[in-house]
């Protein structure tokens, strides 16, 4: 059997690049299977970098609101917050002792920060064993993520066939679904489009502030008579990620035939993000102004899972000998 899951931590309102790089890939996996998928709010994960406890029920709605939003449809797939089913902190304490320490100390995550010891906590540290929790409570199978969580994959494939071995099958192993034709985004600076680097395009702004920030995409400044290079342009290629491919062929010729300005281009992403992103702007508003509609929909996803959660956790105590012969 086949089970799609996967997660996003609620650090922010999720943006353009999270929508088209990962939120619109899912559902369109879901859409090939009749099976339920498991689509959670890593809101256990965003403890390991600083937010208010306001900010962090505001982002974890938010992210609820733009999967809604993007059309997951809660009679098909599962909808929940990662808090809400805690048997997924007594999974991570049995996965961590059986994790060696060194699979840990070699994480990407943990060594890019690890320079500023004092700085990091033991959670930034396990994070990926809380991940791995995510995935083997639920028996994922295929976890559709980015590039970069590819090694949190590696070892949560590894803690899962060490305790198979020590114990006979409690887990199935998990396979990372790497989408290859998925969009990296560019920010509004040029770079990848990330919360941390401040750069990002929130689609389910009001319109003026859209507008506001297509208008602060960088561009160079080769004058508006002159042919302009649509490959190294953010906007263009926004554009071209968007929009169909007749229309960013037309875009591509304005650029390189000159007498096309940026400011033309920017109207016309702006114009095109309105239009494609319509239905998923009035649907974010319409659950964002109604947290009691949020809170029935996780509510229901969350009942779900937790059957799944108690199954598997019950094994794992049994097989552990936590429970009585
Ligand atoms: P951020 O970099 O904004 O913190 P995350 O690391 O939380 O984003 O990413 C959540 C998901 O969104 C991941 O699956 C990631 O691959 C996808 N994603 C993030 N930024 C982009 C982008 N610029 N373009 C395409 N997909 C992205
Ligand atoms: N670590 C992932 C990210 O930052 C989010 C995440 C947490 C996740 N648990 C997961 C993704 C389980 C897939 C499966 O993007």
């Amino acid at each position: 059997m086949q089970r799609i899951l996967t997660g996003i931590q609620s650090t922010g309102v999720p943006h353009l690049g999270n929508m088209v790089g990962a939120i619109l890939p899912a559902l369109a996996l879901s859409q090939k299977i009749k099976e339920p998928c498991f689509f959670f709010i890593a809101d256990l994960h965003t403890l390991t970098t600083p937010h208010s406890p306001s900010q962090r029920s505001h982002f974890a709605y938010s992210v609820a609101a733009a999967w809604l939003a993007a059309g997951l449809d809660p009679a098909k797939d599962f909808l929940y917050r990662q808090s809400r089913i805690p048997t997924v902190c007594e999974l991570t304490w049995y996965l961590s002792a059986h994790a060696p320490y060194p699979m840990l100390a070699n994480a990407h995550a943990f060594k890019e920060k690890s320079h500023k010891r004092a700085e990091v906590n033991v959670g930034l540290f396990t994070y990926p064993l809380l991940m791995a929790a995510d995935i083997l409570l639920y028996g994922g199978t295929h976890i559709p993520v980015g590039r970069d969580q590819q090694q949190h994959l590696e070892m949560t494939r590894d803690i899962a066939q060490r305790m198979n071995r020590t114990y006979g099958t409690l887990f199935a192993i998990p396979e990372p679904l790497i989408t290859q034709d998925v969009p990296l985004l560019p920010g509004t600076d040029g770079q990848k489009m990330s919360k941390s680097y401040g750069n990002t395009l929130n689609i389910f702004l009001p319109e003026r502030d859209l507008y506001k920030g297509i208008m602060s995409i960088k561009t160079d400044s080769t004058p508006l008579g002159a042919p302009k290079n649509p490959e190294t342009c953010a906007v263009f290629q926004l554009y071209s990620h968007l929009a169909s491919s007749r229309a960013t062929q037309l875009m591509k010729e304005n650029y390189q035939r000159g007498g096309y300005g940026y400011g033309m281009a920017k109207k016309a992403l702006f114009a095109l993000m309105l239009g494609k992103f319509k239905k998923e702007r009035a649907l974010f508003n319409h659950y964002m102004a109604q947290p009691a509609l949020l809170e029935e929909k996780l509510q229901e996803g969350e009942e779900n899972v937790r059957a799944v959660a108690l199954q598997k956790i019950k094994e794992v105590r049994a097989a552990l000998g936590y429970l009585p012969r």
